[in-house]
């Protein structure tokens, strides 16, 4: 074999040996970074385009108790009938239903809305506390509902007579005057017309007993 020959093969045989030290301490440098460990050496967790790690619960909105959205449908008889029953408490939050079925709690500020309301149970109604209010005395049927003193005074009062006839049935609504004059008779709101459904009016009252919105289940901890 000629020198040229054996010089080219030694070469080439060098050359390789280089390479392949150069390529391990490469691997050994960046991938292990100089320890026998190879830290850098186990898998990548898998991962996908889509950010997973995002808070699966997500907040839960807060509702002013002012604002309509946090507010419940009720049919108007119903919160008059579930603040009766309640025995018409002053201060203290009373449970309605709403249409749904669900329980939402009431105040008495609900009641006074239905009652100070125009145009609530039918087109061009007048609200009862139009005709009913302070100047009772002089009023057809001595009827103050514009305060709540004066709903507790009742009826056929005079301004010698404080006290009138009790129109909440004693905290029964079904044997109240309110239930006679809107259910029975139906013959208020006064001036009302013939073949008024008063179930079919529906008020935005109380709030949902518990905060609207979905609760997620905790999700499972990411697998690493
Ligand atoms: C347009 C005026 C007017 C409006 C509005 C009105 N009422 Fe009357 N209300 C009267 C008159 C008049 C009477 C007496 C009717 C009678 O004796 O036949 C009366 C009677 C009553 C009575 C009977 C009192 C008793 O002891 O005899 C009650 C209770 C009553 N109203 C409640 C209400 C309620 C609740 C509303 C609202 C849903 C309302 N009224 C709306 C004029 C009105």
């Amino acid at each position: 074999m000629s020198s040229d020959v054996r010089k080219i093969i030694y070469g080439t045989l060098v050359v390789f040996v280089a390479t392949l030290v150069v390529w391990i301490g490469f691997l050994f440098v960046l991938g292990c970074q100089g320890t026998l460990g190879c830290s850098r050496g186990s898998p990548t967790p898998v991962r996908t385009g889509v950010a997973t790690l995002l808070p699966a619960t997500p907040v839960a909105p807060v509702y002013p108790a002012s604002q309509g959205a946090a507010k419940c449908q009720v049919q108007a008889l119903e919160v008059l009938e579930a603040w009766v029953n309640a025995k018409s408490p002053e201060t203290e939050p009373f449970a309605v239903t709403d249409l749904s079925g669900a329980t939402c709690t009431a105040t008495l500020q609900d009641v006074e809305s239905i009652l100070s309301q125009t145009n609530l149970w039918y087109s061009g109604a007048a609200a009862c506390v139009t005709c009913h209010n302070q100047t009772f005395a002089t009023d057809a049927v001595g009827l103050d509902l514009s305060s709540y003193e004066g709903i507790l005074a009742g009826s056929h009062r005079t301004a010698d007579k404080p006290t009138g006839d009790d129109i909440l049935g004693g905290g029964n609504w079904e044997a109240s005057k309110l239930y006679q004059v809107l259910v029975t008779d139906a013959t208020e709101p006064f001036g009302r017309p013939a073949g008024l459904d008063l179930t079919r009016v529906v008020v935005f009252a109380g709030t949902p007993e518990s905060a609207p919105g979905v609760t997620a289940s905790p999700s499972p901890s990411p697998t690493p």
